[in-house]
C-alpha cells in the first residue's frame, strides 16, 4: 500500500488541546494507520479516548499538532474544499423550519450545487424516506430523522463519510435495521467510512476493519480485520465468526482499560 494513491494514511498523529491557564491534553499520540479507499472502519474506544477528535482531523476540523493525514495523497483541506467530505453525528441536526426534502438539498444549496428535485426525491427513496420528502423534522421518528440526515451527507457525493456514534440514541432493533440499510447504501457507493462506536456487536458487524482505541493519551491499541463476506452477516449475526471478533475486541478494550478521570490532566 502507497501512501499516494487509494488510501488514507495516517502518521504519527498527535493532538495536543492547549488552552491558557488549563493543562495540555494528550488526545491522540502516535496514531498511525493505513485504510484502504472504500473500506469501512469503525473506530471503538472508552469516552475521552479521541474517536472524535480523529474524526474532526479526518474532516479537516482539527490539524494535528505534528504527524500527516493525508486522503489519496491529498490533505484533508483539499478534500473539504471540493466538499468530498461527508458527516455525521449522534443527533440528526436538521433544520427544523425546513422540510426533509430542503435538508437534504441543503448542503448542496450552500455549496452552490443545489441538487434538482429529482435527485433529492431520489436521495430521500435510497434511504427509505421517499414519502417523507415535505414532512417537518419534527413529523419524523429518531430513526427516520437518521435516515434524513443520511441522505443529505450523500447529497454532496464524498468520497468519504465520516459517522460519529450515528444511531447511538436508537433503540436496538431499529439501530439493527439501520446498520443492514447502511451496508446497503454504502455496497452501492463503496466510499470509505469511518464510523465512530460505543458498540462492540455494531463494529464487529459493521466494519471491514476495527481500530480499537485506549485513553490518556488517546491511541490506537489493536487493529481487527473481520473478513465474513457482507451478505453473511445478517445470517450470522450472533454466529461464532462474528462473537469471536466481538470477543477480540473486548478483550482489546478491557486489556487497555484505563477509566477516564477528567479531574486529571492526561
Ligand atoms: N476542545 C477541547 N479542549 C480541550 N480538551 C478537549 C477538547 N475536546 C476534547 N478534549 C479532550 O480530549 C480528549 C478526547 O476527547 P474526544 O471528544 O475526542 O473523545 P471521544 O473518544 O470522542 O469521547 P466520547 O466517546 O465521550 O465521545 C478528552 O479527554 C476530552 O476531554
Ligand atoms: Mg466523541
Amino acid at each position: 500500500m502507497t501512501a499516494d494513491n487509494k488510501s488514507i494514511v495516517g502518521q504519527n498523529l498527535n493532538l495536543i488541546y492547549r488552552r491558557a491557564g488549563a493543562e495540555p491534553v494528550a488526545a491522540l499520540q502516535d496514531v498511525s494507520f493505513t485504510i484502504e479507499d472504500g473500506q469501512f472502519i469503525s473506530l471503538i474506544g472508552p469516552s475521552g479516548c479521541g474517536k472524535t477528535t480523529l474524526l474532526k482531523i479526518f474532516g479537516d476540523l482539527l490539524v494535528p499538532t505534528s504527524g500527516q493525514l493525508t486522503i489519496n495523497g491529498e490533505p484533508p483541506s483539499v478534500l473539504r474544499r471540493r466538499q468530498a467530505i461527508g458527516q455525521m453525528f449522534q443527533d440528526a441536526t436538521l433544520l427544523p423550519w425546513k422540510t426533509i426534502g430542503q435538508n437534504i438539498a441543503l448542503l448542496g444549496e450552500i455549496a452552490s450545487r443545489k441538487p434538482p428535485p429529482h435527485e433529492v426525491a431520489a436521495l430521500a427513496n435510497m434511504v427509505g424516506i421517499g414519502r417523507f420528502i415535505d414532512n417537518y423534522p419534527h413529523e419524523l421518528s429518531g430513526g427516520m430523522r437518521q435516515r434524513a440526515a443520511l441522505a443529505r451527507a450523500y447529497a454532496l457525493k464524498p468520497r468519504i463519510l465520516l459517522m460519529d456514534e450515528p444511531f447511538g440514541a436508537l433503540d436496538e432493533i431499529t439501530r439493527e435495521h439501520m446498520n443492514d440499510e447502511l451496508v446497503r447504501i454504502w455496497t452501492k457507493s463503496r466510499l470509505t467510512v469511518i464510523f465512530v462506536t460505543h458498540s462492540i456487536a455494531e463494529a464487529a458487524y459493521l466494519s471491514d476493519r476495527v481500530l480499537v482505541m485506549a485513553p490518556r493519551p488517546g491511541r490506537v491499541v489493536a487493529e481487527i480485520s473481520i473478513d465474513m463476506p457482507r451478505e453473511q452477516r445478517p445470517a450470522e449475526r450472533f454466529g461464532p465468526e462474528l462473537t469471536r471478533c466481538a470477543e477480540e475486541i473486548h478483550h482489546h478494550l478491557v486489556t487497555n482499560m484505563q477509566l477516564g478521570n477528567e479531574n486529571e490532566p492526561a
